[in-house]
Formats: C-alpha cells, sequence, structure tokens
C-alpha cells in the first residue's frame, strides 16, 4: 500500500480557477470537423448539418473555449475560401494532412456551432503562408460591425452582427520544420509583432497569443520563447506551448509521471518570459496558453488498420487518420494533465486538450452513427464541471517511484479548489500505482471538512485490465463511486485504488 499525506491551507491559493483551462481544439483535420461535429445528412444533424449529438456531449464536458480552424492546417489556409455560398467555395489540397479540403464547413458554421455548444472561439490566423494583411482583413471580417468592404460582406453572407472574437492566436507551431512556411525565430518574431501590432490598429480589445515551442523537447526551445518575446513583448498577451506524450513504447510508469514533464515544460516557460520582462523592464507578465495538450493512443495499427500514410495516399476527403479508443492509463494520465494546469493556474491561463472529436477526441462519432465519450472524456468534464473558487497549492509528501524518463516521481499526484462562497472543496487525486492501491491523508488548515458531497472515480472495471477502452458498442469505463473516503476530525481520508484518477466534493466551513 502506497502513502501519502497532502496539505491544504485555505491561505495558500494561487488565484481564480481560470475558466479558459477547459478548452479544446478543433481542426480541419481528420474526422474532427468533417463527420465529427459536422455531417449534414445525419439523424442527428441538424438544418445545418452540426451534429446535435456532438453537440449535446461538449456541453456535458464543460468546455469553455475552443482554438479554430489548426494546427498545421491553418498554416495554409486562406479563410476566405471558407466563407459565402458553399456551393461556390473552392476545394482545395490541404498540403500540411495530404487531404482534399471541400471547404463546406468555415468560419459562419463554425461559429454557429460555437454558440450552440456555448464555448468561446479562439481563433488562428495564417503566418506560415500569409501574414499581416490576411490576418487584419480576417479581423475586420469578423470583429468590425458594418460600412466597409469586409464587415459588408459577412452581412452579406448572413451575419449581420460582428462575431466579437476576442482571443487569436498568431499562427500555429511555427518553430516546426514540418509547418506550411516554417520560420526561424527572428523570422517568426518580427512578423508575429508586426501582425499583432496592425490587428490592435483594427480591433484594440484583444488578446493575442504568440507561438511558443511545439514541445520541449524542440531543439530550438528556450531560445525560441526568448527571441519571440524581445521582439513581441508588448503587443502579445500570452506564449503558447504544445506537448502530447503516449504509452507506445511500453514504458507504462514514465507515461504516467507525464505530468512532470508538463510542470517543467510550464515552469520553464514561466522563467523565460519572465526573464524577457526583467530584461526589458516590462511591466505586465505574460501568460501561458498551453492551446495543444493530450495523450496519444498506442499504436494500433498491429490490429490491421490501414496507417495514415496509407488513407492519405490519395488526397481523400477527412479520412480517419489518428483514430484510437483510449484506455484506462491513458484517462489517468489525461487527469494528471489536468492537475498539472490547475496546479499552474497562475500563470497558466488558457490551455486547449487536443483534439475534441475523433483524432485524439474526448468524443468518438461514426459515419452516420452514434457519438460515444472516450475514457479521457471523464477526468475532463469532471475538473471542468468542478474546479470553482480558487486553486489551493497543495503540499505533498507522496511515497515515490522510480521512472526512466523522470526519475523518481510521487506515486500521488494531486490539485484542489476551494469556493469559499458555496462552502465546497474539491479534490482531483490520481494514484500511479498500476498494481498498488495507496492511502492518503489530507489534512486541512483553516478548513474543516464537514461532509462528502460526492466521490467518484475513474479506475480498471471489474475483470478488466488497464488496457480497457469505451468502443460505439461498449462503454465500460466511466466514473463510478469510490468508497473508501471518510472525514474525521475535520480531516479527510482517502483509499485509492491502484491506477486511478477520483474527484471527491466536500462541505467544508472555515475555522
Ligand atoms: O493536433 C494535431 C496536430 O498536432 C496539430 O495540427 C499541430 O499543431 C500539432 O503538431
Amino acid at each position: 500500500m502506497a502513502r501519502a499525506r497532502i496539505t491544504l491551507d485555505r491561505d495558500f491559493t494561487l488565484g481564480p480557477v481560470p475558466r479558459r483551462l477547459f478548452g479544446s481544439f478543433v481542426e480541419h483535420m481528420a474526422r474532427c470537423v468533417y463527420t465529427g461535429i459536422f455531417e449534414p445528412g445525419h439523424p442527428e444533424a441538424d438544418e445545418q448539418g452540426l451534429r446535435r449529438d456532438v453537440l449535446e456531449l461538449t456541453r456535458e464536458l464543460g468546455v469553455t473555449v475552443v482554438r479554430y480552424p489548426g494546427g498545421n492546417f491553418v498554416s495554409g489556409y486562406d479563410w476566405e475560401d471558407g466563407v459565402g455560398p458553399v456551393d461556390q467555395r473552392p476545394r482545395r489540397l490541404d498540403g500540411a494532412w495530404h487531404t482534399l479540403e471541400t471547404n463546406a464547413f468555415g468560419l459562419h458554421e463554425f461559429i454557429d456551432w460555437a454558440r450552440l455548444a456555448e464555448v468561446e472561439v479562439m481563433e488562428a490566423v495564417n503566418l506560415g503562408t500569409r501574414g499581416v494583411q490576411a490576418a487584419r482583413q480576417l479581423l475586420e471580417y469578423a470583429n468590425h460591425p458594418g460600412g466597409t468592404k469586409l464587415s459588408d460582406l459577412r452581412r452579406e453572407h448572413g451575419a449581420e452582427e460582428p462575431f466579437d472574437i476576442r482571443l487569436w492566436c498568431l499562427g500555429n507551431e511555427m518553430d516546426g520544420p514540418w509547418q506550411i512556411g516554417f520560420k526561424t525565430a527572428e523570422e517568426y518574431g518580427r512578423l508575429a509583432q508586426e501582425t499583432a501590432r496592425a490587428m490592435r490598429m483594427i480591433d484594440s480589445n484583444l488578446e493575442l497569443v504568440a507561438c511558443g515551442s511545439s514541445s520541449l523537447s524542440m531543439p530550438t526551445f528556450g531560445a525560441w520563447e526568448h527571441t519571440v518575446l524581445t521582439h513581441t513583448y508588448d503587443q502579445v498577451d500570452y506564449i503558447s506551448l504544445h506537448a502530447y506524450y503516449s504509452d507506445n513504447d511500453g514504458d507504462a510508469e514514465s507515461f504516467l509521471a507525464s505530468a512532470v514533464d508538463m510542470d517543467r515544460f510550464i515552469e520553464a516557460v514561466v522563467a523565460t518570459a519572465d526573464a524577457v520582462r526583467a530584461q526589458g523592464q516590462h511591466q505586465k507578465f505574460i501568460n501561458l496558453s498551453f492551446d495543444e495538450w493530450n495523450v496519444s493512443y498506442r499504436h494500433n495499427e498491429a490490429e490491421g488498420r490501414p496507417t495514415d500514410a496509407e488513407l492519405t495516399r490519395d488526397w481523400a476527403e477527412h479520412p480517419p487518420i489518428g483514430e484510437g479508443d483510449y484506455d484506462v492509463t491513458e484517462a489517468v494520465v489525461v487527469g494528471t494533465l489536468l492537475n498539472s494546469l490547475l496546479r499552474h493556474g497562475d500563470r497558466v491561463k488558457i490551455a486547449n486538450q487536443a483534439q475534441l472529436v475523433n483524432l485524439l477526441g474526448l468524443i468518438r462519432t461514426e459515419e452516420g452513427g452514434p457519438a460515444w465519450r472516450q475514457t479521457i472524456f471523464f477526468p475532463f468534464a469532471a475538473m471542468a464541471n468542478t474546479a470553482a473558487g480558487q486553486i489551493l497549492r497543495p503540499s505533498v509528501t507522496s511515497d515515490r517511484y522510480s521512472t526512466a524518463k523522470y526519475g523518481d516521481t510521487d506515486v500521488v499526484d494531486v490539485s484542489a479548489t476551494w469556493d469559499e462562497d458555496e462552502g465546497v472543496l474539491a479534490l482531483f487525486v490520481a494514484n500511479r500505482g498500476l498494481t498498488e492501491a495507496a492511502s492518503v491523508d489530507v489534512v486541512l488548515r483553516g478548513l474543516d471538512a464537514d461532509e462528502i458531497i460526492s466521490a467518484q472515480v475513474l479506475t480498471i472495471p471489474d475483470g478488466a485490465d488497464r488496457f480497457a477502452a469505451n468502443t460505439a458498442t461498449e462503454q465500460p469505463v466511466g466514473l463510478v463511486d469510490l468508497d473508501g473516503v471518510e472525514t474525521k476530525d475535520g480531516n479527510v481520508q482517502l483509499a485509492l485504488p491502484p491506477l486511478c484518477w477520483a474527484v471527491v466534493k466536500l462541505a467544508v466551513s472555515q475555522n
């Protein structure tokens, strides 16, 4: 039995829970848009072709903001192709994914979808093949009320009111040699600076995200952020981070410790941003937008599926690339990544799980068929719908285990929030032990636990193993009641099964 002790003090807070931490991402890639959120003719589709079943699951997730339209896709995208009468929109080759883009779905359809999904729009501009002019024209089209060529064009296209998009990404992964229009930090820094300046001339009330590194392992990591922020510091509000973790090499112990990597990545970017702040004698702080994060599934090519290369060889429309069934282990890791993001909510103000549907999806769909919740859906929904009030800074003493990639790591991982108005403490706790249960003492300071409101856990279902997953026909993995939570003398004791992520809501009073 592993042991851990978590101390939470009502005075040790990091600030309010940033609601934009619970973002997701919709890219014109694979089956995320086409046959994901949009499928005209599907029995669940509305008159516009938006799938109501996917909308309902998106609202259930509690997603707050959705990044669109890419991703690598945006770096070759002409936004004008996606507006106006659908039958006049061009079919184009999408070089990023070697697929055929019909443009049947574009900006207006996404805005309509976002309204129905009750999410904020985070729009990316193309700084790969385009630049300042296309970005300011898109902004005029989207946000200017009317009386100009582009704002009137939007109105002609059926949107009388401006879209009022506040949050914009200045390109995507521009540090990556795979990116269409890949740039050096100097080239990108100057372009992002000038694009931001020109966009603010059109609309002064924007929040702008500069591209940081595509992962912590990029050879230019650190230097990239430093150069880009040196150019853009006065013009932008956020620097981006992207990270995907996978269980592909069979090292489950390291995979389960992925949040250690995320912690280090975040802390290194904060340090770099603050160094630029000091050097430039700036007043404001640059915050972080972790606008692509997730786990990717274990390869299932061995199961006889065609490879992604085979699926995209002939410029297919929305091929099912990158699809798979997430398992229990992957859901537990997603829970710990959410913990990492919440623990850094003083500086990470935006985070977008990538992607919402099908490819790397929280949700899966079948073309013409059902939509269902992947295993990773559950920790996301639980935290998005439960975290409230102030983020508490936990002090943790946990048994440790050794990992090849990240050294010794805590078996128990935690984040917590305290909602003073409601008198509710929320705990999000993972046991990374593959076979060992964990006993966790939660010591509260300045607070007394009066009552357990709810306690649920995602773990290995009875009779299954850690590879259990949800499919179109069977969904054995989800949140179930967690027995073994007790309050004692105002504190809490948790008995956690092996390999799990739990969410516990407690009624608390101040002492
Ligand atoms: O989310 C899939 C892809 O991963 C995105 O298009 C890209 O930005 C990242 O490399």
